[in-house]
């Protein structure tokens, strides 16, 4: 297998397994690729900065701060932009509980707060320190919410004598799955180059008065993940959010919006120059009859709020775009899921709808997994397992760049 070419920054943090890195190191030159080595200064205890200069014939970083004379510039910034991937072997449980919660008092932990490169974490430590809750919390984050990626600690004896899940993954081992990683990115980066994506995302909010609204349980986290997949597949992006928690994605262009009719608004004024649509929000479909703009006094309670509806986005895309455009939407169900989801990609004369179950545990609102069933227009279903909503965002886009490329071919057989 060949790397030659790729960049590859190891980081190493302070255990025992940082007795295997220099041999990863190895293996990782041999096959062709730059390999740059950080250390903390607990992983310089277990092994010598010397080893991994020798084995990367590169300088070894271990500390934030030059030597009196020596002038470094940004070097954590260039150390972060450098490479193609970044590899934390040994991972501690020191370093997920730093980097989850932004900490930068090193130089490792500075460059992982400072890429957007993917980062693969190999931890290693004692089973109990695995097992810990605040452990799995702080690796739930880093993998869910952030998409780093993980090698998994293998079960086996440890140093401490105990037997348990803890030890870091024999250097072969993850050399293949770094060349993996590093084959899957590569592919995954020109898919939509070129190409403009519009993704909607979260809820809407209809002003009952100055103070009240209504709305609906969306976090937005589907949305946004699709939006940052897009964007790492080379795409050009316009996220156009609903209110949401969560922070505007790096290299997005953001338009936030609050209710159904300004997000029928951004859509409409993008989608002549977009290539895509992925209606992944969740639009009010009912807005209050009479919004007031003073707020009303509790003395004033009315017996009902009348309701009328908010525009259908996706009916109003259906009119005006064309067939070598790829919409996608996203349907929500509790019952008859599939029907009606089939149903709903008709109407709306999608190219694909995308159902969420609010059946099964673990998928819908606000979690980090979700379970989704893909049906486009020969009607065929097709469901995927559980997976974290940042996996389904990636295989998504994968999915959206084979029908952009069939969509120009088909339109002459579409209705
Ligand atoms: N959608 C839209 N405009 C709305 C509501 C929904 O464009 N006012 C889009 C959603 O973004 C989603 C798709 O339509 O991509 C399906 O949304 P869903 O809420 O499941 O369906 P509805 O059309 O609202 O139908 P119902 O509420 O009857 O299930």
């Amino acid at each position: 297998m060949t790397l030659a070419g790729r960049n590859i920054l190891v980081g190493l943090t302070g255990g025992i397994a940082c007795y295997k890195t220099p041999h990863l190191v190895r293996l990782l030159k041999k096959a062709g690729a730059d390999v740059r080595v950080m250390m903390t200064e607990s992983a310089t205890r277990f092994v010598a900065p010397l080893t991994l200069e020798s084995v990367a014939q590169q300088p070894v970083i271990t500390d934030m701060w030059p030597k009196p004379g020596e002038y470094v510039g940004t070097r954590h910034i260039d150390t972060a932009e450098w490479p193609d991937l970044i590899v934390i072997a040994p991972t501690t449980a020191n370093l997920m509980a730093k980097a989850a919660a932004g900490l930068c008092d090193d130089f490792v932990t500075t460059v992982i707060c400072a890429t957007s490169k993917p980062i693969v974490l190999a931890p290693a430590m004692n089973p109990e320190m695995w097992r810990h809750p605040v452990t799995q919390r702080n690796l739930r984050y880093l993998v869910d919410e952030l998409g780093w990626l993980l090698i998994d600690p293998d079960a086996g004896e440890m140093a401490c004598d105990s037997y348990g899940i803890g030890r870091m993954a024999e250097p072969e081992a993850m050399f293949d799955r770094l060349a993996d990683i590093l084959q899957q990115t590569h592919a995954q980066s020109d898919l939509l180059a070129g190409r403009h994506l519009i993704v909607t995302a979260g809820p809407t909010r209809e002003p009952v008065d100055p103070v009240r609204f209504i709305s609906n349980r969306s976090s937005g986290k589907m949305g946004y993940a699709l939006a940052e997949a897009a964007r790492d597949a080379g795409a050009r992006v316009t996220l156009i959010s609903g209110p949401t928690a969560l922070a505007s994605p790096p290299g997005v262009a953001m338009e936030n919006v609050e209710t159904t009719s300004e997000m029928r608004d951004a859509v409409m004024r993008q989608l002549s120059d977009a290539d895509v649509l992925l209606m992944a929000a969740a639009p009010a479909d009912f807005t209050p009859a009479h919004a007031v703009d003073t707020k009303m006094k509790k003395s004033e309670r009315p017996e009902t709020l009348p309701l009328s509806a908010a525009p259908d986005i996706l009916r109003s895309v259906a009119e005006t775009r064309t067939r070598a455009q790829v919409i996608v939407g996203f349907a929500l169900e509790t019952d008859e899921g599939v029907a009606n989801a089939r149903a709903k990609r008709a109407s709306k004369d999608l190219d694909m709808i995308v159902l969420n179950s609010l059946v099964d545990e673990g998928a819908g609102f606000d979690f980090a997994t979700n379970k989704v069933t893909l049906i486009d227009r020969s009607d065929q279903e097709e469901a995927w397992p559980m997976l974290s909503k940042r996996e389904v965002a990636k295989r998504l886009i994968k999915r959206v760049a084979t029908l952009l490329s069939t969509a120009a071919i088909n339109e002459p057989s579409r209705p």
